[in-house]
């Protein structure tokens, strides 16, 4: 009925390029197959085709302040130790233990220098060389190799801003030329303070019975839903202004390799004070914007970024809310990521920073204000977990899988800006959802493997 035809049994990998070939046809036309959000056969080439070769955030710098200090993380499904060893080092270990796979560390964050199996007891350091092992001599005769048989190691960590990311491939770009542009928006959003941010509290993480990309997909360029999902803020004065008809108040901010960010014009939708957030002025003038180029400064000033992902899995927002109602707003930074488990699950987790000199008061307040919006039990947060359940149980719909039925990717495209100087491209509204499509584009461009072997360009 929407010109396809029915998916009927075929080999998985056939499946996948026939998936694959799909996605790229509807984009064209404005669809997007429903299988593309739960199915057991795109989990698992997205794990071995994205999660492997993609930059992955894991940890802030700040979550490990001292030497030794360690937090369990995971990339796709692969669980890692992430640890900073006595010459300051961040390193990325996969938690199975050399001998027999067992995990090695059973906790979600502490301090040590040292990780001992529970199972038979083989040790490692915190920056995974295999140490020793019980009754060496007498079941080995030689140690192992410490270097050979230690902790597999990420072979590639890089920070930006207090950010590590992990690649699990050899190959492909560092981190910033794969963040292309969007590094430059990361410049203007978490390079405004010589002391950097900090994580004001552990993450929070909790499962939702949705598709991992639902999540991605949204904070990539869904300024849509925010009228109508979260009405409710507006409602009840925790937003800063109305949040209705916001796709026409919002630019969009497109950069290569499936990274892109909203702005809001806050100043002209909610006031003069919210350029810069709404930061209070007196910490406004604390930031130094020396590093920040022309294009940037204006950004801030008229439509700072507020959401945004760097594909896959990587989310930010900034908003200016009341940590209660009818007080002022103060501005919160949150990033998440969107943990895949299984097919149609995924686990939320969810940090809030601030920058490090901002007094303790003013980190508290907007921590509440974060908490309320997109904490677990926030009120953005509920609104938007509850529909993305319900796309990845329409994916499951065996009607619409039988006939194949789209989902309406459609919207009134305009041009992107001609006068824009900055990176990418910049549109003077969210509406069209070509950040989606950007997204989207990326995830076939990977699932595609069309850069081959373990390789990941952009
Ligand atoms: Fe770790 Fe045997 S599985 S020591
Ligand atoms: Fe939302």
């Amino acid at each position: 009925m929407y010109g396809y035809k029915p998916i009927t049994l075929q080999s998985e990998a056939s499946y996948i390029e026939n998936l694959c070939d799909r996605i790229e046809a509807s984009l064209d036309a404005g669809y997007m197959p429903v299988d593309a959000f739960q199915d057991d056969r795109v989990f698992r080439a997205e794990m071995e085709r994205i999660f492997t070769r993609s930059w992955v955030f894991v940890a802030h710098e700040t979550e490990l302040p001292r030497s030794g200090d360690f937090v369990s993380r995971r990339i796709g499904l692969d669980q890692v130790i992430v640890t900073r060893t006595s010459d300051g080092a961040f390193n990325v270990l996969l938690n199975h233990c050399r001998h027999r796979g067992t995990p090695v560390c059973m906790e979600d964050a502490g301090n040590s220098t040292h990780f001992r199996c529970p199972y038979h007891g083989w040790t490692y350091k915190n920056n995974g060389d295999f140490v020793g092992a019980p009754e060496l001599s007498m079941a080995y005769g030689e140690r192992p190799d410490r270097k050979i048989w230690g902790l597999i190691r990420a072979p590639r960590v890089e920070s930006v801003y207090g950010f590590i990311f992990a690649c699990l491939s050899e190959d492909g770009p560092d981190l910033k030329a794969y963040l292309g542009g969007a590094g430059w928006m990361f410049d203007a959003i978490f390079g405004l303070h010589p002391d950097g941010l900090r994580v004001l509290a552990p993450p929070e993480r909790f499962i939702i019975r949705a598709d991992w990309k639902s999540g991605a997909e949204n904070f990539s360029g869904d300024s849509y839903h925010v009228g109508t999902a979260h009405y409710s803020a507006t409602l009840s004065g925790f937003a800063a202004g109305d949040l209705r008809n916001n796709g026409d108040k919002a630019d969009g901010f497109l950069f290569e390799n499936g990274h892109s960010f909203i702005g809001h014009r806050f100043p002209e939708w909610f006031g003069p004070e919210f350029e810069f957030w709404g930061y209070p002025p007196e910490l406004r003038e604390q930031f130094d914007l020396s590093r920040l180029d022309d294009v940037q400064l204006h950004m801030l000033k008229t439509v700072p970024p507020t959401i945004g992902t760097i594909f896959p899995n990587f989310s930010f927002v900034r908003f200016p809310s009341a940590a209660s109602p009818g007080e002022a707003p103060s501005a919160y930074t949150d990033v998440r990521v969107w943990q895949p488990l299984e097919p149609g699950v995924m686990e939320m987790w969810h940090w809030q920073l601030e920058y490090a000199f901002m007094p303790e008061e003013y980190q508290r307040t907007s921590y509440i204000a974060g908490q309320f919006g997109f904490g677990a039990g926030g009120m953005i947060e509920e609104d938007d977990t509850v529909l993305w359940e319900g796309i990845a149980r329409f994916a499951r719909s065996p009607l619409a899988r039988r006939d194949a039925i789209p989902l309406h990717y459609k919207q009134k495209r305009s041009d992107p800006d001609p006068d824009w100087k900055g990176p990418g491209q910049h549109f003077t509204t969210t509406y069209g959802e070509y950040m989606q499509e950007g997204f989207w584009r990326r995830w076939v461009k990977d699932i595609r493997g069309a850069d081959g072997g373990g390789s990941h360009n952009g």
